[in-house]
Formats: C-alpha cells, sequence, structure tokens
C-alpha cells in the first residue's frame, strides 16, 4: 500500500509544462504556445506563470524540468461506491441472458445482495477489497474521491463503510469525500415497512454517524425500486437540521422530479439524470448544482435514454463526469476511460470530458476552492502526462498513461522521470 510520508516533497519549480486549456490559473498571462512553470512550496502552488517570468523569490528553489508535458490538476472522481464486500458478476449474466436491473433488483438480487456481503466483512476486510481498487484510480491521477455508504444499511454496518471510508484517505494520502447513502434500497429486514426505515435513517442513523464526523455530505437513491420523493425529502429535511449538503441519484430509471427537489436543497450535484426534464434542468441551473454524469452505468445497463447533454450545455448547468464505481452497474476504475465514454456516448467534447473529471467533479463536492484547478493558494495536486495533445487523454481507450503524479505535495508517482 501506498503511503504519502514515503514519498519525496514535490517543493520546487516544475518547469516546461504545457498547461491544460481551462484547467490553471496563471499568476502571469501565458503568451501563446509558451511553457509554464508551476512553484510548488510546502506542499501548496504558489506561483503559475510562463517559465520565462518565474518571480526572483523562487530563483533558487530546485527545478524539475517537464520538456513539454501537458499538465491537469489531480483528477476528482466526484460518485463512487468504492467500499463494498462481494461482486456481482452473476448478475452481470443475468443481465446478458435479458433480465433487467429492476428485474435482478426486485429478484432480490441488486443492492441487497452487496448489502449481505458488506454487512459480512469486518472492517479491516473491507478496507483490504477496498484498497486495490482506490489505488488503480490513484494511479491515473485521481486526488480527490467521493465514497458512499449505502451497503450496510443499518448504523453499524453504514458505520463501519464510512470508518474505512475516512481510513483510506489517510492511508493513502488522497482527499476523501464521504457520502451518507443510507437511502440507498430497502434492507431486507424492512420489507413493507419503507416508511419505518426512512425514519430510522433520519432520526438514528444520520445523526449518529454526522456526531461521529463520519458524514461529509448526504444522498438517496429517489426511485421506483428505491425512496419515493417525498421520502427522499424527509432525509434532504435531517441533513439540512444537521447542516449538511445533500445530492442525489435522480432520474437515473425514471422521471421521478428528484433533480427538482434536489435544487431545491441547494444541492451539491444530481447525478445520472438520464430521464432528467426541462424543468429539473432549470432548477439546477438556477441553484447552481451539478450534472454528474455516469457513462460507466449507462453502458453497463444498456442504457438507451441518453441523459439531455445539449439542453444542460445550453441552460450553463457545469457537467461533472465519473466512474460511480460499484458492483452492480458500473464496475469501473479508470477515470479517463470514463472521460472517453462520456465523449463517444454522450458526445461531450474533450475539453467538457477534461473540465468534467476535475474542476466541474470538485464542484460537485464542494472542494471547488482548492482542487479540480491548477492555481496558486491550493494544495499541490497535479498529473503530467506524455501526450501531444489533450484530446489524448479522453482518446485512448483504457491504456492507463504513464503518468507523474504530485498528490498533497508528494511525488507519488512518476513514470516519466522528471523528479528523478
Ligand atoms: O449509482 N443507482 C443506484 N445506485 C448505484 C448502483 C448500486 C448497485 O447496483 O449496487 C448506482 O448506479
Ligand atoms: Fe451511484
Amino acid at each position: 500500500m501506498e503511503s504519502l510520508h514515503a514519498h519525496p516533497s514535490a517543493d520546487g519549480v516544475w518547469q516546461g509544462l504545457r498547461l491544460a486549456e481551462g484547467l490553471a490559473v496563471p499568476d502571469v498571462a501565458l503568451p501563446e504556445g509558451a511553457l509554464a512553470s508551476v512553484v510548488v512550496r510546502q506542499g501548496q502552488v504558489r506561483w503559475v506563470g510562463p517559465d520565462a517570468a518565474l518571480p526572483a523569490a523562487f530563483a533558487a528553489l530546485p527545478r524539475w524540468q517537464a520538456g513539454g508535458l501537458l499538465a491537469t490538476p489531480g483528477l476528482v472522481d466526484c460518485h463512487t461506491h468504492l467500499v463494498y464486500g462481494g461482486q456481482r458478476a452473476h448478475e452481470f449474466a443475468l443481465r446478458l441472458a435479458g433480465a433487467s436491473y429492476e428485474e435482478v433488483a426486485r429478484a432480490g438480487g441488486g443492492i441487497v445482495s452487496s448489502v449481505r456481503a458488506t454487512r459480512a466483512a469486518s472492517e479491516d476486510e473491507l478496507f483490504a477489497l477496498a484498497a486495490p481498487r482506490l489505488q488503480a484510480l490513484l494511479d491515473e491521477g485521481v486526488c480527490a474521491i467521493e465514497i458512499k455508504s449505502g451497503y450496510g444499511l443499518a448504523l453499524e454496518h453504514e458505520r463501519k463503510q464510512l470508518r474505512v471510508a475516512r481510513r483510506l484517505g489517510e492511508a493513502f494520502g488522497v482527499t476523501v469525500r464521504t457520502t451518507f447513502l443510507g437511502a440507498h434500497a430497502l434492507p431486507p429486514e424492512y420489507a413493507g415497512r419503507d416508511q419505518d426505515y426512512t425514519d430510522l435513517v433520519c432520526h438514528e442513523m444520520l445523526p449518529a454517524l454526522a456526531a461521529e464526523g463520519l458524514v461529509d455530505a448526504v444522498d438517496v437513491f429517489c426511485e421506483r425500486i428505491a425512496f419515493t420523493l417525498a421520502q427522499t425529502e424527509q432525509v434532504f429535511q435531517a441533513a439540512r437540521r444537521l447542516g449538511l449538503p445533500v445530492k442525489l441519484h435522480a432520474e437515473q430509471l425514471s422521471d421521478m422530479g428528484g433533480s427538482a427537489l434536489a435544487a431545491r436543497y441547494g444541492a451539491l450535484s444530481c447525478d445520472h439524470i438520464e430521464h432528467l426534464s426541462q424543468e429539473g434542468i432549470a432548477a439546477m441551473q438556477r441553484a447552481g448544482t451539478v450534472a454528474v454524469l455516469l457513462p460507466g452505468a449507462y453502458y453497463t445497463l444498456r442504457d438507451t435514454q441518453l441523459p439531455p447533454i445539449p439542453a444542460l450545455r445550453a441552460a450553463g448547468v457545469p457537467m461533472a463526469v465519473s466512474t460511480d464505481h460499484n458492483p452492480g452497474t458500473s464496475p469501473a476504475l479508470s477515470l479517463l476511460l470514463m472521460a472517453n465514454m462520456a465523449c463517444t456516448l454522450f458526445r461531450l467534447t474533450v475539453p467538457e470530458a477534461l473540465a468534467g473529471i476535475t474542476t466541474h467533479a470538485a464542484r460537485a463536492l464542494g472542494l471547488q476552492a482548492t482542487h479540480g484547478l491548477i492555481a496558486a493558494g491550493r494544495p499541490a495536486n497535479l498529473v503530467l502526462w506524455p501526450v501531444a495533445e489533450a484530446a489524448e487523454l479522453a482518446y485512448w481507450l483504457g491504456q492507463k498513461p504513464a503518468c507523474t503524479i504530485v498528490r498533497q505535495g508528494r511525488v507519488v508517482r512518476d513514470a516519466l522521470g522528471v523528479h528523478g
């Protein structure tokens, strides 16, 4: 396992960088085609500008020559269910044989089968299972990640998932935002008592876990096979009482009106949104809510209902792209592959896809002041890529490029030998 402190400090002047367009804020304007320097000191970006304009105050720092490599901010994966027991290849086979996601769920498979495996696993076992998944994402430059609960569906098991999420952040030295998703599915012991379970989520589970400092945001799966609009609002009210931001699994299988509701609660994001209406788009636009696109789930479920990208674009709703890593609908461990699929399946442009896995993904986590952009005053999270043009990041299918990664001010990977 990776430990941040085992890696060298990134402090110094990183020279000869090509800054990815729109993903960096220079302190001194960059002439067309000029190579840039990024100054890192005490783990923070201190200055960004043309190589030739480096302020004298930084002249004595060590220098690392990037020779024209493309620099992006550290990637942000803003929607994952990374911590769970077991796997669901069996359902994959069932769906290939014609069963729908809803049919599998109604037959006792789906989320509830991951709940059984997650409840049966210890905290250490869950950590050991999630660690290589996290490592795969980090190796591609992820520097901040959201991890949801939602496979415990009982206080002790939701706690276990969230504690593992926190431990992963500490052990790997990566920014982890935890999201409580107690309202993900109805646990089997509450069959036929969905209102009782919603009450438990709102009055016991969420307040207890929030008091333990385990919850950064609150999410609900608002859907025919999950929670109603009224129950979703009840959870949002509980979150509001605790001062926690909300987000929503919204309009994935049908238009429930969840996005408009979430926007009324100032949601950070509405995620999936294949069936999002024009009214939902307008509400998100007014609230500044991010649209999180999850092409891995769309692809795995062989969905045909496209999220309304042109209308989101026209309304100026920021669009993020994420893995939605989970064992049921998106067993994906490459954010770059998701960028590719967002372009190919959803027709995002390359700049949109790259903003979607950086700047807009950071906003979907409330991290827009610190992550998703190369700029002075932020923690040093950046990735150097051996590509001729930024489009290559979305173009290759499953390439896992060699790259050099600075995360939280440390050189955690230097496959390109820039720091060497
Ligand atoms: O984001 N849509 C609901 N939740 C997950 C799937 C969870 C599962 O099937 O285990 C999602 O797609
Ligand atoms: Fe999800």
